[in-house]
């Protein structure tokens, strides 16, 4: 753990990837190995309305507060050159959510994508939407395809807004497109894992490597199902408003500790043979 008289606040000014940093943020950097980044890290930001309460705010003051860590996530990873960063944002279930909190999100979705699109522009981040984006009001849809055209050029890392999403319905989805692709073709009647893929959402992105979730729970809440079927899951106790750089070095850290398998055995283990079948086979 970091030296409590280490003051937390002193700035390290350099022309480092990060920009200036905190005392507590260049120890966690210190350790990092950046040859070992995730290639794909998703998010479930939770715990917004917890950190309202506790200040005896409107839970809606806790989604505002969160954009912030959302901003702080986004810069981060995309100055880590991480390929890919997936929020999730709004599920196929927060529909149920009372109608005055579902108007403020969608409302603050649209001030996000204004404001911030200079940010974008400037670490070169390419936006994409994941979910049932023709089932979201007029202008939510509109801003969505304009922050999605107005990035489309940049070659830096893909930022995902899971929105409308459930990872449920994106498999439904898919096997429909499948479907509807084979209307009037004889084509085998076996769907393969790749052919399933190619038609998620997420088609041509790596799978999430780290599943990061905040506020302590330890589900997975219908979110990316069939990508994160390998991903290393880190849940902190952590609420989402208060998830800063920090905290995000110190994710990427505990997966750097994580001992990937893939369902085979460790690599330091002794085998003399060779595997008995290909992978998913
Ligand atoms: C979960 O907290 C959070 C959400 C449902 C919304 C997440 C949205 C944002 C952070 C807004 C901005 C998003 C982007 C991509 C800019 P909760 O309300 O379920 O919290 P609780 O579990 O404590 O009630």
């Amino acid at each position: 753990m970091l030296n409590n008289k280490l003051n937390k606040n002193l700035r390290v000014a350099s022309s480092h990837p990060l920009g200036a940093m905190t005392a507590e943020e260049a120890y966690l950097w210190e350790k990092l190995d950046l040859t070992r980044l995730p290639r794909h890290v998703a998010v479930i930001m939770d715990g917004n309305g917890r950190w309202a309460q506790k200040r005896h705010l409107p839970r809606i003051a806790g989604h505002r507060a969160g954009t912030q860590s959302a901003r702080i996530t986004i810069e981060t990873c995309a100055r880590l050159k991480v390929e890919a960063l997936t929020l999730y944002a709004f599920s196929v279930e927060n529909w149920r959510r009372p109608k005055s909190e579902i108007d403020f999100l969608m409302a603050l979705l649209r001030e996000y994508l204004r404001k911030e699109m200079p940010l974008l522009q400037k670490n070169n981040i390419r936006m994409r939407f994941l979910g049932r984006i023709d089932e979201l009001p007029a202008g939510v849809q509109n801003d969505v395809r304009d922050a999605m055209e107005k990035t489309a050029g940049n070659k830096g890392m893909e930022l995902c807004v899971a929105l409308n999403y459930g990872g449920r319905a994106e498999i439904v989805d898919a096997m429909n497109a499948i479907l509807s692709e084979r209307n009037g073709h004889g084509t085998s009647p076996k769907i393969t894992e790749e052919q399933l893929s190619r038609h998620l959402y997420t088609e041509g992105l790596p799978d999430p490597d780290l599943l990061i979730r905040t506020s302590g729970e330890m589900r997975v809440s219908n979110f990316l199902l069939w990508q994160i079927a390998y991903a290393e899951i880190f849940v902190t106790e952590t609420l989402w408003p208060d998830f800063n750089r920090a905290r995000l070095l110190e994710a990427l850290l505990e997966y750097q500790k994580r001992e990937r398998r893939y369902g085979g055995i460790g690599e330091g283990e002794p085998s003399d043979e060779k595997p008995a079948r290909a992978a998913g086979h």
